[in-house]
């Protein structure tokens, strides 16, 4: 994701889980301040302790951000990520995400997600088939989304899709970019 951050400001990142994706990224893009979120307290306290932990500068303590809420705790951001969230959560987290990011970001900033996708044309991993039923058997609202699906929803709310990057066993990391 390196060249599709910019070099310096804040980049909010949703759904941080335990945190130790934030701790890398703060380390390794030292010019970037991150903020780490997730709407669950075990997440938060998770966040808080790894960043206690790394005692990074540029990490801020992490904030409760449930994506499917209308109100966010974050105003403006130059950037947004979203690691492994929007096959775990119901279809209405991905349109929240969507949502919040177009309010948030200005025209050229990006907003990154990572996962697994389905991609019409692209046959299906037999891994990522078994990963998505056991999705759907925790929860039928959970699964593996078209990433075409994902792209028009994401246009609607202004962005374009700019690159599709593979990533080791069979996820993608995917760039909007705000117009
Ligand atoms: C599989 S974990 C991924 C955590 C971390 N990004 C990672 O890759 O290890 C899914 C995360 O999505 C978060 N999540 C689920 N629903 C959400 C929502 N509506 N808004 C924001 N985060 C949500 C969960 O709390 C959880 O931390």
């Amino acid at each position: 994701m390196r060249p599709w951050l910019p070099e310096r400001g804040l980049v909010l990142e949703i759904a941080s889980g335990s945190g130790e994706h934030a701790v890398f990224f703060a380390e390794a893009l030292p010019g970037l301040v991150f903020q780490p979120t997730d709407p669950e307290p075990a997440a938060i306290a998770s966040i808080g302790a790894w960043a206690a932990e790394t005692g990074l500068p540029n990490i801020c303590p992490p904030l409760a951000l449930d994506v499917t809420q209308a109100e966010w705790p974050v105003a403006e951001a130059d950037a947004v990520i979203c690691i492994n969230m929007i096959h775990i959560a119901p279809w209405d987290a991905t349109l929240g995400l969507l949502d919040g990011a177009s309010r948030l970001l200005s025209s050229g900033r990006s907003l990154c997600l990572y996962g697994p996708y389905r991609q019409a044309g692209v046959s299906f991993a037999p891994s990522n088939q078994a990963f998505d039923e056991d999705l759907r058997r925790r929860n039928p609202a959970w699964g593996i989304r078209q990433l075409e699906t994902v792209a028009h929803e994401a246009e609607l709310r202004g962005f374009r899709l700019e690159a599709v990057q593979p990533m080791p066993a069979n996820n993608l990391c995917v760039r909007f970019v705000r117009d």
